[in-house]
């Protein structure tokens, strides 16, 4: 049975005082959330106060990208050893925004997984078809080529430690949402591409949605077949809405 993860994707928001807000508000809650488990990912320079305000608590914490190098000569890059010091259980890698104004493309990301989990965290790896592939009718050859670089990097075996999130560009920030059917289309063709590698990692895989999702329709997404969780942008950012969602899982 896969447990449901919803997980906050703060972006690039926030202040010391509205994040320690936040989390105190978050943490309120959290511990009635039972369903599903939850996470939150702020900006790199908040990890440390917020990790140190989660403290092995009910909200575990992730990061929002990292380097695909270990060390060294990198200026303004975070590795994944630092992360995972600091307490990151998750890390999100490609996520469109990285691959859109960072030039990140199917083989990085498929690099910066196999990092992330060299560091012993759990990569959320993201994909997801712009509107312009969806009108065209290439959202399958968009995404089956996302996911294969996955499965032809670091392998099959490494999606048993890892979580996918299908985010369509589309969908993100714009208030427009995929219907649950549309989105669970897409995760069942996911699914599917990762069982015909390896059944049993296929079927133990958590595949969230990402785009648009607020408390008054994260239950209906949620409950679709191949939806176990979802990234969440903009609502994660208001601790009542983002605790809605969780409650949802
Ligand atoms: P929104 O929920 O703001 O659409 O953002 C989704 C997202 O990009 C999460 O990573």
């Amino acid at each position: 049975m896969r447990r449901t993860l919803v997980a906050g994707n703060w972006k690039m928001n926030g202040s010391r005082a509205s994040v320690a807000e936040l989390v105190d508000g978050l943490l309120a809650g959290a511990g009635t959330v039972a369903s599903a488990e939850v996470a939150i990912c702020p900006p790199h320079v908040f990890l440390a106060e917020v990790g140190a305000r989660l403290d092995g608590g009910p909200v575990a914490l992730g990061a929002q990208d990292l380097s695909e190098h270990v060390s060294g000569a990198y200026t303004g890059e975070i590795a994944g050893p630092m992360l995972a010091e600091y307490g990151c259980r998750y890390v999100i890698v490609g996520h469109s925004e990285r691959r859109a104004y960072h030039g990140e493309d199917d083989a990085l990301v498929a690099r910066k997984l196999a990092t992330a989990q060299a560091a012993g965290m759990i990569p959320i790896a993201c994909v997801g078809e712009t509107l312009e592939e969806r009108e065209a009718g290439d959202t399958e050859t968009v995404i089956g080529r996302q996911v294969d670089a996955l499965l032809d990097g670091p392998g099959v075996v490494a999606l048993a430690s890892a979580v996918i999130a299908y985010e369509p560009v589309w969908a993100i920030g714009t208030g427009r949402t995929a219907t649950p059917d549309q989105a669970q289309s897409v995760h069942a063709f996911i699914r599917g591409r990762i069982a015909a590698r390896d059944a049993a990692i296929a079927d133990g895989l958590r595949l969230l949605y990402g785009g648009s999702v607020k408390g008054a329709n994260a239950s209906e997404l949620f409950a679709m077949q191949d939806i176990d969780g979802g990234l969440i942008g903009g609502a994660s950012l208001d601790a009542d809405e983002f605790l809605t969602i969780c409650h949802a899982g």
